[in-house]
């Protein structure tokens, strides 16, 4: 089934260089936007986009880590410019290929956790033809915290009712231990990934996995940046994580 709704998550090891500090892959990072941008010409669908944090979030998260104990507030204004800086380079990338779209840093709308966070600007925006776009960030409740862009996605699913939720990365999906696609993941199949653990199978992707499995959404895909098209159109590519 082609998807009328749609939340789109770019990974941030599809939209930036996660070996190269706040470095973005432009390439693919456009690529992935002319295809949405395609699909919505054609079916009008509701789209929001989210994305991660990549070199970006992840490199000044770890770097802070390294030094203090806690994210104290001057690290959250830190964390904060440099997923601003890669959020607009997602909106440039956007408007430029024609998606009219809308920016909403999740520490304007979020408190503490995705849970605690305002969407009315979101779907508002949704409702009136734009495509909202938001991101994984920090907030500063007392300490800062971090706000995954897995999570705001499954959120955002779930809220909006979205027929499909697409996590966009640099892999074709989730591999097995001999680095073949696997094609379906259920709920009690998880636990055999965790167990062979052969291929460097890194907490990032577990977590992953699990939090989508808290999707309503009936097409919950894990699919390569280059099959983003192809996962909105309804077709049978990468990972289907079926959550029933
Ligand atoms: N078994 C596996 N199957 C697929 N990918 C795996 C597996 N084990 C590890 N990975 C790694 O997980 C990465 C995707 O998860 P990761 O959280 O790093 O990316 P992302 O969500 O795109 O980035 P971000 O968190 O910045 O948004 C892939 O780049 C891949 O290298
Ligand atoms: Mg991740």
């Amino acid at each position: 089934m082609k998807c009328k709704s749609a939340v789109i998550k770019l990974g941030g090891s599809l939209i930036t260089d996660k070996s190269s500090p706040r470095t973005i892959n432009w390439d693919s990072l456009n690529d992935s936007i002319l295809q949405i941008y395609k699909y919505y010409k054609e079916s009008n669908a509701k789209i929001v986009l989210v994305h991660g944090g990549g070199s970006f979030g992840h490199y000044e998260v770890d770097k802070i880590r390294k030094t203090k104990n806690v994210i104290d507030s001057f690290s959250t204004s830190l964390i904060q410019e440099s997923m601003l800086t890669l959020a607009l380079a997602v909106l440039k990338s956007s408007i430029n290929s024609g998606i009219p779209a809308s920016l909403h840093p999740a520490h304007t709308i979020c408190k503490s956790n995705v849970k605690d966070c305002n969407y009315y600007p979101i779907i508002n925006d949704l409702n009136n033809g734009l495509i909202p776009i938001t991101y994984g960030d920090a907030v500063f409740d007392g300490e800062g915290k971090i706000i995954s862009g897995d999570d705001l996605s499954v959120q955002i699913s779930n809220i909006i009712n979205s027929d499909c939720l697409i996590f966009a990365t640099d892999v074709e999906g989730i591999l097995d231990e001999k680095g073949n696609l696997i094609r379906e993941l259920r709920r009690d199949q998880n636990i055999n990934i965790i167990n062979r653990n052969v291929f460097d199978v890194t907490g990032g992707i577990i977590n992953k996995i699990n939090k989508a499995f808290n999707s309503k959404s009936n097409n919950i895909r894990i699919v390569s940046g280059k099959e983003i098209y192809n996962a909105l159109n309804g077709e049978d590519v990468g990972t289907k994580i079926i959550s029933l």
